[in-house]
């Protein structure tokens, strides 16, 4: 059986990380309207790859025999003031997450549970990057100005983002 408590808290990431794709979901549809494929297609990929991190902690419960209790997922926000909003928007996200990662090891610590630890050190290491590399194109934005055709150089690079790794 597992811990009540350190199963809820999973079920409760879960939805957060479904949360978090379908944010992502949501800025690429801004990109897109902007006609900026190379962002669009960045933000395809991490919308995918949060689905993932939804789908490792459900099978995690599974494998436990723990049990997996599908929540409703919040609307994410639709409207942005432009690239540079959205991708600050995604860093803050990142950050938000990791705190909510921290709080979850803390509780799997206190309640000794020891294979959801070393699973949970996965999404401890992940966040690393995850904020790393929305903090680089925020940086790179930033430098970016005004300038359209730093945007549209910037824009051809994130299109060549690979999938999940
Ligand atoms: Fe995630
Ligand atoms: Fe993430």
């Amino acid at each position: 059986m597992m811990n009540t408590k350190v199963q809820n808290a999973i079920n409760d990431q879960i939805a957060q990380e479904f949360f978090a794709s379908y944010l992502y979901l949501s800025m690429m549809i801004y990109f897109e309207g902007q006609s900026l494929g190379g962002f669009a297609h960045w933000m395809r990929m991490q919308a995918e790859e949060e689905r993932a991190h939804a789908l490792k902690l459900l099978e995690f419960l599974i494998e436990r025999g723990g049990r997996v209790e599908l929540q409703a997922i919040d609307k994410p926000a639709a409207d942005f003031e432009s690239p540079l909003a959205v991708m600050q928007s995604a860093l803050a996200h990142e950050q938000k997450v990791t705190k909510r990662i921290t709080d979850l090891y803390e509780l799997v610590v206190a309640e000794r549970d020891y294979p959801a630890q070393v699973m949970l050190q996965w999404f401890i290491t992940e966040q690393v990057e995850e904020e790393a590399s929305a903090g680089a194109i925020v940086d790179q934005l930033t430098l970016a100005g005004d300038s359209g055709s730093t945007l549209l150089m910037l824009d051809a690079k994130l299109g060549q983002r690979a999938g999940m790794e």
